[in-house]
């Protein structure tokens, strides 16, 4: 159990990485990067362009495989697993970019990725997942790609959702959306937060990020430069200018 920024709550670990190192053939990009996203907690991965956000996510799927370090989800060593094995285990990725069947209807999309919850727990419906999106509602039965960036990102969000995750995992889901559409982005991780959704989430806008997670680590090639509460780095000018270019 850890503390975090509720000061009365305390999280079970969820997800570990312990001392993680990888990277692709022609590049090293992570190095012992330790992080813990509890069970109800809201976890902030910062950093800018090229520090290793994304390579942390994939590491975290099973898309790149660590050479140094273990993962664990739920109490098991999942590194080494394939991405599908990792996925049924209960984590679910928004991609950069959302990344929605573009020939399917919006029903379609969702119903595709549907599984029962693990371990007894209430699960989404279509129904629960309109009710969040309603917007994505009204438009049921087009196809996806109709939608604008900011739909196609809530249908994406949706998609993982219908999957049951125990973890919900973002990767700059407000990236390159119009201010209303962020917005809404911004009520909708509220929302799941409140529910007690576990999130760990990459968004360059530290700010709404901040109202949102309980912790944050910033990346700075590769490496965990910063961990600790989000009111302490928003209130840090020096170090959000160094090493977030804010
Ligand atoms: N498929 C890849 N092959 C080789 N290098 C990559 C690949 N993807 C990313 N990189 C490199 O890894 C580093 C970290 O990238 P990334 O994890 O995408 O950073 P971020 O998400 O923080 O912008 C960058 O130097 C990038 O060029
Ligand atoms: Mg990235």
């Amino acid at each position: 159990m850890f503390k975090s920024r509720r000061p009365d709550q305390t999280f079970e670990p969820l997800l570990g990485l312990r001392s993680v190192s990888a990277g692709y053939p022609t590049a090293r990009v992570l190095h012992e990067v330790d992080l813990v996203v509890g069970t109800g907690e809201v976890v902030g991965l910062l950093g800018r362009n090229g520090m290793g956000k994304t390579t942390t996510l994939m590491t975290i799927m099973g898309r790149v495989r660590p050479r140094a370090g273990c993962i664990f989800f739920d109490r098991q060593l999942v590194d080494g697993l394939p991405p599908f094995r990792i996925a049924r285990l209960g984590i679910g990725l928004v991609p950069e970019g959302g990344q929605v069947l573009r020939n399917l209807t919006v029903r379609e999309n969702l119903v595709a990725t549907a599984r029962p919850p693990i371990g007894g727990r209430t699960g989404w419906t279509l129904d629960a997942v309109f009710d969040l999106f309603p917007r994505v509602c009204e438009r049921a039965d087009r196809f996806a790609d109709r939608f604008s960036g900011g739909e196609q990102q809530m249908l994406a969000i949706g998609r993982a959702l219908m999957t049951n995750p125990r973890l919900l995992v973002l990767d700059e889901a407000t990236e390159g959306l119009a201010p209303f559409v962020r917005r809404d982005i911004w009520r909708v991780l509220a929302e799941l937060k409140s529910r007690g959704h576990s999130l760990l989430v990459v968004d360059k806008n530290v700010a709404s990020l901040g109202s949102l997670a309980d912790r944050f680590y910033v990346l700075e090639k590769g490496r965990v430069f910063w961990q600790g509460s989000p009111a302490i780095l928003l209130a840090d000018p020096v170090t959000l200018h160094r090493h977030l270019g804010i």
